[in-house]
């Protein structure tokens, strides 16, 4: 049974702002070092931080929380399977919320062109 869905669109020029500003402290505040690496492999790295970006507001909105709740977006992991497939690795509060909720599936897809990145997060029991 689906019991939560979240949508969300990032536009990267904002995003490469603040990563210009504020580079290594807020990458490490709000990514894990496998998701950087990925990032920082193409040549667009800004897009690919804004899907990720996305997933992890997708997935707060998703559970009906917002940022401030207990759950910090560093904990909210995107992962590429061997095919590209994107999925969610959860740690700390945010795997909590999971298990508390008795969710069983996370679906996640993700989308970006140069401008925009945005991602789609299900919820299912
Ligand atoms: C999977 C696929 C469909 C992605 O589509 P796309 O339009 O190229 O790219 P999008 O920007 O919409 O999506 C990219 C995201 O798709 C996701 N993705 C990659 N492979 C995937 C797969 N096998 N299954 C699900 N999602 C996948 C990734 O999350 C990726 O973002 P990331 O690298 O930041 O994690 C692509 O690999 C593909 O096969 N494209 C076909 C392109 C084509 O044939 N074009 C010619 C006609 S226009």
């Amino acid at each position: 049974m689906i019991c939560g869905v979240g949508i969300d669109l990032v536009e990267n020029s904002r995003l490469e702002i603040i990563i210009e500003k504020w580079d290594q402290k807020f990458l490490k505040r709000v990514f894990s070092e496998r998701e950087i690496q990925y990032c920082k492999r193409h040549v667009h790295s800004t897009t690919h931080y804004g899907a990720r970006f996305a997933a992890k507001e997708s997935f707060l909105k998703a559970l009906g929380i917002g940022l401030g709740e207990g759950v910090k977006l560093s904990e909210i992991e995107v992962a590429n399977g061997k095919n590209g497939k994107p999925d969610l690795a959860l740690y700390g509060e945010a795997k909590n919320q999971i298990e508390k909720r008795k969710i069983k599936k996370i679906h996640l897809s993700l989308t970006h062109t140069r401008e925009y990145a945005a991602a789609v997060v299900v919820l299912e029991k």
